[in-house]
């Protein structure tokens, strides 16, 4: 028997340990306090119920600190008593890769190491995250526990011992625990080929179709590399920036209009390939583009919902679809037309979990460059790139042709988020908290044109553990049922965020190809009327819009 010394170390509690929307985000500087990642992750321990003697899968998106932490992880795993740890080589892997790894070998759980889209390297993001044995981020109660156990604190375990060299493939002892060094693309990459035909997207590619795939120098590059190119046969300029660094190379890992815009512009050119599209870092978001033409994440889902039956996993139809609140209804039109039902949650992956595993939905999906279904717990990107390539495959035609024709059936939902980042908390609190008192009184008024009809504050019960989330975002549903909707974000690690969800449905077909902006000119400028955005925040316009 391996013998290790564990060692029970003396803590006192942070008070800022509370998961947001996906597990518990800081900036690097604050993760490195010491007994800061300790505490945090004996919280986790302490609250879940059966980690001894469980297994455990363990990975990250390769930021900076990925490797430190994981080393750290591995030591307290080994001392809280888990069986068995299968890590990614490296440390590497994506958020989708870890759900998939989870569910193929009846695991207990999972720990994700990522702050997703947020920029990394020494003055960048930190993250961690639980995912439970159905593959899925861990749900609200347990989240909770997680951050009341944080608050109590006192000691943690930890074995001494040598770092162990992750770039092996194979199996290592730490004391009694078993590390298994797994190939980080293996099990995802075979799930893929189970979902989609990849002779007919091989076929695609053969007959002189072309992509850009922009990994963004993060997590998913391995995967794209292994996938499209190895296994599909795509030409190896299919995929760039395919090198995860610990720093992304000092970009901003996240696949929208700003952050991606090297894509962006040369899929806007004239030289621009058939199809583009890029992962955020731990390679859950997807962002979709055709030659000149940019795909809203909420009319992706919209339009794979729509024709999921040509894809072999999903041919006999899906169980139901849900997004959440603040994505576009373009996808509750197609519901409706397929005859199944359309659930709304609150913003963030936790909340489909439950709806995915009682067999109520298939597909899911956010605004937020996030798209999934039953195969794994969490939204996927590559997942959804394949998707629209399978899609292109069948139906070969242009991306532009099958955005069209669907809002010429469909009829077309513009539809943009406006973020303002970095606003003074206090600021942005007080700009919701006189929205919410503003709410009884707004039925009737009119605002840029934009007679009020409806407004409240959303909140959910979840139909199968009826757990009741409260506060989830301000609705304001105006005559014409276009709407707008606030809420503060609960993933930055900086300030505050305020995000502003704006849309508008249109049918006319000589209105549908109008420049979105434009489209929903009434609804901006209403919103910044009923929430005083400049008179509270100071700021005239949003830093970033999607
Ligand atoms: C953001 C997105 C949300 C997504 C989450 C994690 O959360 O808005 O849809 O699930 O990131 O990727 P937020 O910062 O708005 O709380
Ligand atoms: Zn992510």
């Amino acid at each position: 028997m391996n013998t290790t010394e564990i060692k029970e170390i003396k803590t006192t509690p942070f008070k800022d340990q509370r998961p947001g929307t996906s597990g518990l985000r800081k900036k690097v500087e604050v993760f490195k306090k010491p007994h800061y990642l300790e505490n945090f992750v004996q919280s986790i321990f302490d609250t879940l119920p059966k980690i001894k003697g469980s297994q455990l899968v363990l990975g990250g998106d390769g930021r900076y600190y990925n490797d430190v932490a994981i080393q750290t992880i591995l030591k307290m795993a080994c001392a809280n008593g888990v069986a068995k740890v299968k890590v990614g080589q490296n440390g590497f892997l994506s958020t989708p890769a870890t759900s998939c790894i989870i569910r193929k070998y009846g695991l207990y759980g999972g720990i994700i190491l990522s702050a997703s889209h947020n920029p990394g390297g020494p003055d960048g993001d930190f993250g961690i995250k639980y995912n439970i044995e159905n593959g899925g981020p861990a749900p609200e109660k347990i989240t909770e526990a997680i951050y009341k156990r944080s608050c109590e604190i006192d000691r943690y375990y930890i074995v001494d011992a040598p770092d162990i060299d992750l770039s092996k493939l194979g199996t290592t002892k730490l004391g009694n625990m078993e590390i298994e060094i797994i190939d980080p693309v293996k099990d995802y990459a075979e799930l893929m080929q189970e979902i989609f035909d990849f002779n007919k997207i091989s076929d695609l590619f053969r007959s002189g179709f072309t992509m850009c795939y922009d990994a963004l120098h993060a997590i998913t590059g391995p995967y794209a590399r292994r996938i499209f190119v190895d296994m599909i046969g795509a030409p190896t300029y299919s995929v760039v920036n395919y090198n995860p660094l610990p720093d992304f190379d000092g970009g901003h890992p996240d696949p929208n209009l700003t952050y991606a815009k090297s894509l962006v512009d040369l899929m806007m050119s004239d030289n621009a390939p058939d199809f583009g599209a890029a992962s955020d870092g731990d390679g859950d978001r997807n962002m979709i583009l055709g030659r000149k033409v940019f795909v809203t994440p909420s009319d992706s889902l919209a339009i794979l919902t729509a024709n999921a039956s040509l894809i072999p996993r999903y041919k006999n139809g899906l169980k139901g679809v849900a997004r959440s609140m603040p994505t576009s209804r373009a996808v509750d039109l197609v519901a409706k037309d397929l005859g199944i039902n359309c659930f709304e949650t609150p913003t963030g992956w936790k909340f489909f979990g439950s709806l995915l595993d009682a067999e109520l939905v298939t597909i899911c999906g956010e605004e937020s460059f996030g798209t999934g279904s039953d195969h794994v717990r969490e939204k996927d990107g590559l997942w959804a790139v394949l998707f629209w390539l399978n899609l292109l495959a069948e139906k070969r035609s242009s991306v532009k042709e099958i955005v069209k024709e669907h809002w010429i059936k469909f009829g077309r939902n513009y539809y943009s988020r406006h973020d303002y980042e970095e606003l003074d908390q206090d600021k942005a609190n007080l700009l919701i908290e006189s929205l919410k008192e503003k709410l009884s009184n707004l039925i009737g008024k009119e605002f840029s044109g934009l007679r009020v009809k409806h407004a409240d504050e959303f909140s959910y019960e979840d139909p199968v553990d009826h757990f009741v989330t409260t506060g989830q975002g301000i609705r304001i549903f105006f005559e014409d049922d276009s709407r707008i909707v606030f809420r503060l974000s609960g993933t930055g690690t900086k300030g505050a965020t305020l995000r502003v969800y704006l849309e508008r449905y249109e049918k006319k077909l000589e209105a549908l190809e109008l420049d979105t902006q434009i489209a929903l000119e009434k609804q901006i400028n209403a919103a910044k009327e009923i929430a005083q955005i400049k008179e509270i925040t100071g700021r005239d316009k949003p830093s970033v819009i999607t």
